[in-house]
């Protein structure tokens, strides 16, 4: 079945499109990042606007690079949630209309099970049951995914995500928006050992995280310590000991989850997976203790359409259709738990 994905949840207007065999066709992914950066996040009346003058472009390419005609599309995937509600709204109401226009079905896909089915993109082709991570800017969860479409969500944030953290500290460190590429940037020039910024609930017994205390042992350090703007070994130090906080974080929950659910494989997605510290110190974890770690590639990490393709496919191909009223759900949630 040749299905279309589209995404327009946060700031990229994407789609994409997946062949019978789930082969990737094409991806195309439209970034809002210059119209939100000089407010420092996200404004969500930006976003739904760009995302309608976007959509339909963004498509057409989408077909082109694919080598397929419209009239060739057999099934839409479309993100309804979670997500800003009127940038969620303009991927719905677009995959709706063309699936009254072309006369093909379409089913709304959760954005977080869409970041777990990136790790399904041929090659990749993890066994069940795994423990999957998905950290980005809104959510850093870990949950039990016994096959596709079968989560059990063991543990979340209790307050900020692994990105957001890393977008509040570049601010504090005036790197500008988005963090996470910044700090991650810099932080090859510093020392991960120059500071001992905290691991929240690492030693825990559960599978939650907390980021915002080792947000606030950034500020205060700064407060006593203030960054000098031509200072950049000492800017560089922060980054790095702030990200080995949250990669030693990330690392240590995922690994436990893994063991306690008596799992092989771990798959891991969302914007913060593209850190080249988080993917490196967890591939040689992993091989340590011997599990299987699939990381997509960080185009596939990062928001995209790829990924709702393929978990749409997954539903179209199983008879699970949309009805026209299918609203966009801001805060949806994915699995029990
Ligand atoms: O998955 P994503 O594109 O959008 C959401 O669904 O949130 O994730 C965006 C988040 C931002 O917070 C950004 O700072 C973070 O991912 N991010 C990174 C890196 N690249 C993006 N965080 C750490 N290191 C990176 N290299
Ligand atoms: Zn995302």
């Amino acid at each position: 079945m040749l299905v279309l994905g589209i995404e327009t949840s946060c700031d990229e207007t994407a789609a994409a499109v997946v062949g019978s065999g789930g082969e990737l066709l094409s991806s195309v992914v439209s970034t809002q990042l210059e119209l939100h950066r000089p407010f420092g996040g996200v404004v969500p009346e930006i976003a739904s606007r760009s995302h309608l003058e976007n959509v339909l472009p963004v498509v057409d390419q989408a077909i082109q690079e694919a080598g397929v005609e419209l009239s060739q599309i057999q099934g839409i995937g479309v993100t309804y949630g979670p997500g800003l509600v009127g940038a969620l709204l303009v991927g719905l109401q677009a995959a709706k209309g063309l699936s009254l226009a072309l006369n093909i079905p379409f089913v709304g896909v959760n954005h977080l099970e869409g970041h777990l089915f990136a790790s399904f993109i041929p090659p990749a082709n993890p066994s069940f049951p795994l423990v999957g991570m998905v950290v980005s800017g809104g959510h850093t969860s870990l949950f039990l995914v016994e096959a596709k479409g079968k989560y059990r969500r063991l543990g979340k944030t209790l307050d900020d995500a692994a990105g957001e953290s890393f977008d509040k500290v570049a601010k504090m460190l005036g790197l500008g928006y988005p963090g996470g590429p910044a700090i991650s940037k810099l932080a090859t020039q510093g020392d991960p050992k120059a500071h001992r910024f905290p691991r929240a609930m690492a030693k825990r017994d559960n599978l939650d995280f907390s980021f915002s205390g080792l947000k606030t042992a950034v500020m205060m350090h700064l407060r006593k310590n203030p960054v000098q703007d031509d200072n950049t070994k000492q800017k560089a130090d922060i980054c790095a000991s702030f990200q080995q906080a949250v990669v030693d974080v990330l690392k240590i929950k995922s690994i436990k989850a893994v063991k306690f659910t008596g799992c092989r494989h771990l798959v891991i997605s969302g914007g913060v997976a593209c850190n080249s510290r988080l993917r490196e110190d967890l591939s040689i974890a992993c091989q340590q203790e011997g599990i299987e770690c699939v990381i997509p590639s960080p185009e596939f990490c990062t928001d995209n359409a790829a990924m709702i393709a393929l978990c749409g496919q997954y539903y179209l191909s199983n008879n699970h259709l949309s009805p026209f009223d299918l609203n966009a759900i801001a805060n949806l949630k994915l699995g029990a738990g």
